[in-house]
């Protein structure tokens, strides 16, 4: 059996984690591949919201064994947290039962929150994940299977402590880091997660040769891709499909389905150009952020707002060869008498229907829109009842045709099928296209 990926397919918050929980049930694997804690993935089940950091969303399937991949950073006092979170709703303590670490995914210590804290530029989510991937990098990090190397090496964690506050000193940080305590935390980090560390690469190939379903579960989006995104203003990892399997210790060929999230509007947290972007203020840049509750899961920073950018939608493309699209959050733009389009960018006169590599020249680009007509608001319970109604074999067809066609525009210009409409929050306001991949059986929460 192969295995599946979700990825954002824009600035991250596409809704992600609503997507693969209810691909879940179908899959025996869920697997976080890239990025740490600066995603924060919602899942909405009947009365409960779950928010998770690092947990993949695959955690709601009881059935689905979970893996923090090797291409991941992974900040340990964040996973005690949320499994504990867990384990008071649910009872259930995963880790080494179905939730398995992988030994090469790299360790966030509190040196790497304080090092991003000096962050001025990017607005990054300050939760270490650049400083531990430059770590990496650089070779001087540490491993899960590292640590247990370490333990009572005293002089090496010393020359590390000492490492880590020169470069404090250097970015103007005050707070300096304790080698007895660095000695302690990572004792700690080896007696709680020990369990649950594993070769996760070798276990998923396992798996997938044996016939089991994998899911890939994508962080950020792909213009967060540190080599394809809007640097500077990116993460520090990969986002993208090539990916998905790298980090997760597996090869490319496994890889059947590709769905690209992308909301039906866009929206971006922290610095950095964002050419459809509109007043947070007014107007539909503020229906957005309203209706859709657009604030950041992880900082609760407000999500900046605007029309959907189909430049942007198409390198993402090109870029991850979607075999599907799920639009979400389309339910937000009820009311609006019309809908734009982004289709090309105007940069110094010229058209330009690439996004420019460069971010400077990208704040300098104006978009030109293409007009759809709108479609009155509804509440969140007449969009579940439409919903309900989609699975008696209608799916997409029986949405409302200026609905159908804003959907069917998006195709086109993208080349690729749409797969699913979000209609709100909740697992089973989505409406499936009949017969596709997310035409199955939702059932309500179980926790
Ligand atoms: P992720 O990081 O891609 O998993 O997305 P987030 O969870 O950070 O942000 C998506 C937000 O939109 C969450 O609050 C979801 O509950 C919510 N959401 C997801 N799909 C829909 C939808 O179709 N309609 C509405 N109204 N909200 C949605
Ligand atoms: P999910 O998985 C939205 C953004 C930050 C900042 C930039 C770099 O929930 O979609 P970082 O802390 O990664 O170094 O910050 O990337 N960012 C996200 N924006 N959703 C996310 O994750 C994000 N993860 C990081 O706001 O602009
Ligand atoms: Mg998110």
């Amino acid at each position: 059996m192969p295995a599946s990926v979700v990825l954002g397919a824009q600035w991250g918050d596409e809704g992600k984690g609503k997507a693969i929980d209810q691909l879940a049930p179908n899959s025996q694997w869920a697997v976080r591949f890239q990025g740490g804690n600066n995603a924060g993935h919602t899942i909405v089940a009947g009365g409960t919201t779950l928010k998770m950091h690092l947990l993949p969303s695959g955690i709601t399937s009881r059935d689905c064994k979970l893996v923090l991949g090797c291409g991941m950073v992974v900040d340990p006092w964040v996973l005690d947290r949320e499994l504990m979170e867990w384990a008071e709703l649910t009872g259930e303590q995963p880790e080494g039962e179905r939730l398995f670490i992988s030994e090469r995914a790299a360790v966030i210590l509190p040196f790497h929150r304080l090092y991003d804290s000096a962050d001025k530029i990017v607005g990054t989510t300050g939760r270490g994940i650049g400083p531990a991937y430059r770590d990496r990098t650089e070779r001087v990090g540490i491993r899960f299977v590292d640590i247990g190397l370490l333990l009572g090496r005293d002089s090496e964690i010393g020359d590390m402590a000492r490492r880590m506050n020169d470069q404090l000193a250097t970015v103007g940080v005050g707070d300096r880091i304790d080698p007895e305590q660095l000695g302690s935390e990572l004792i700690w980090i080896h007696e709680r997660f020990s369990n649950a560390i594993r070769a996760t690469g070798p276990m998923l190939d396992t798996a997938l040769n044996r016939g089991e379903q994998v899911l890939l579960e994508g962080a950020q989006g792909a213009m967060l891709d540190i080599d394809q995104g809007t640097y500077p203003f990116v993460t520090s990892s990969i986002t993208c499909r090539a990916n998905a399997t790298h980090g997760a210790g597996i090869h490319p060929g496994h890889i059947e389905q590709c769905y690209g999230i992308t909301k039906a509007y866009t929206t971006r947290v922290g610095n950095g150009p964002f050419p459809t972007e509109l007043s947070l203020e007014e107007g539909p840049g503020k229906q957005m952020s309203v209706v859709g509750h657009e604030f950041g899961t992880t900082t609760g920073r407000p999500r900046r707002t605007g029309w959907l950018d189909a430049v942007a939608l198409n390198e993402s493309q090109r870029l991850n060869g979607y075999t599907g699209l799920v639009v979400t959050k389309l339910d937000v733009l009820g009311g609006l008498d019309e809908l734009k389009i982004c289709t090309s960018y105007e940069l110094d006169g010229q058209e330009v229907s690439h996004l420019p590599s460069s971010s400077e020249e990208l704040s300098r680009c104006k978009p030109v829109y293409e007009t759809h007509p709108g479609f009155p608001a509804m509440g969140e319970d007449e969009w579940i009842q439409i919903a309900e109604e989609s699975r008696n074999g209608g799916g997409i067809d029986s949405l409302p045709s200026e609905i159908r066609s804003y959907l069917s525009r998006i195709e086109e210009i993208s080349g690729v099928p749409v797969v699913s409409v979000g209609v709100g929050p909740d697992r089973l306001a989505s409406i499936a296209s009949s017969g596709g991949p997310f035409d199955i059986e939702l059932s309500e929460a179980t926790f």
